[in-house]
């Protein structure tokens, strides 16, 4: 991998774990999610980077894509299981990891995902399958009784793109593709005591640009310009926006101009935990650049 890459990769992870680390500490029961939020994405420009993407904060069922609204007065209750996933990036280059803050008993369901996460980093090396990768992440969550979500998946990341090939599926499949030197990925197991599917509800604050193309509203392009010149392909915030009346965006979303992320939720009302971490593959093992 070429230096001046190994350099922005390593650099925007150290950024983002400080960031998190930080955020970790302001969690706790009566404080606003938003609060939280801007405080990471802030933190992350002021030590040099970029948010690679809104901050993630989903709360108990959720297990991911849930990011506060503009004015948003939710807070943390107590007993909440808080998963919080964010990304930093350097000149595109991403770094990505989640953790789970527990503000009530459920230990065992936060651990499940931790220790999956760390029996998959112990795999990681040029020339393993994905599939054994998955089978790590299986077996640790199992080992504790609970479920892995099938439904969501590590992946790779590359310049702009947050999810990118290959998927990293947290489960044993019958094959998969091979790592290889140089690949930049994100491990992210998922646990619950749910049945261990994810489904759409309804709230989205999440978007990205998919296919950019002519569109006819003044407001609309203006939209479009403003995301590309600021984000590029990666995601952003209906929240970062001066502007984007929620009809605008839903029309650029059915015209396949934008993509979005609805919250994913676990579809029987399991409380879920989450770990993440992004590697550099190595031949013989691999670098955490968010440790
Ligand atoms: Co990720």
């Amino acid at each position: 991998m070429d230096e001046e890459v190994r350099e922005k990769l390593l650099k925007a992870g150290e950024i983002l774990r400080t960031a998190v680390n930080e955020a970790v500490e302001k969690i706790s029961p009566g404080v606003k999610l938003l609060e939280v939020a801007e405080f990471v994405e802030n933190r992350i420009e002021e030590l040099g980077g970029k948010p690679a993407f809104p901050c993630n904060i989903s709360i108990n069922s959720d297990a991911a894509h849930f990011t506060p609204k503009r004015d948003d007065e939710r807070v943390f209750d107590d007993g909440d299981i808080v998963k919080l996933d964010v990304g930093a990036h350097i000149d595109g280059y991403i770094a990505d990891m989640a953790v789970t803050v527990d503000l009530g008993s459920n230990n065992d369901l936060v651990k499940a995902a931790k220790d999956a996460l760390f029996a998959a980093i112990d795999v990681v090396k040029a020339g393993v399958s994905v599939s054994e990768v998955g089978k790590a992440i299986e077996d640790a969550i199992k080992s504790y009784g609970f479920k892995p979500i099938v439904n969501l998946t590590g992946h790779g990341l590359l310049p702009y793109l947050t999810h990118a090939p290959p998927s990293i599926y947290n489960y044993a499949t019958e094959r998969g593709v091979t790592l290889e030197e140089g690949m930049v990925i994100a491990i992210e197991p998922f646990a619950t005591d749910g049945v261990g599917r994810v489904v759409e509800r309804g709230e989205c604050e999440i978007y990205s640009i998919l296919q950019p193309r002519p569109v006819r509203m003044k407001l609309a392009r203006e939209i479009i310009r403003d995301v590309q010149e600021k984000y590029k392909t990666l995601p952003f915030a209906k929240r970062w926006l001066s502007k984007a009346p929620e009809i605008i965006l839903s029309k650029l979303v059915r015209e396949g101009v934008l993509r979005a992320y609805p919250v994913l939720t676990e579809v029987s009302g399991g409380l879920v935990s989450q770990w993440e971490h992004t590697l550099i593959v190595e031949d013989g093992g691999a670098t955490i650049t968010t440790i």
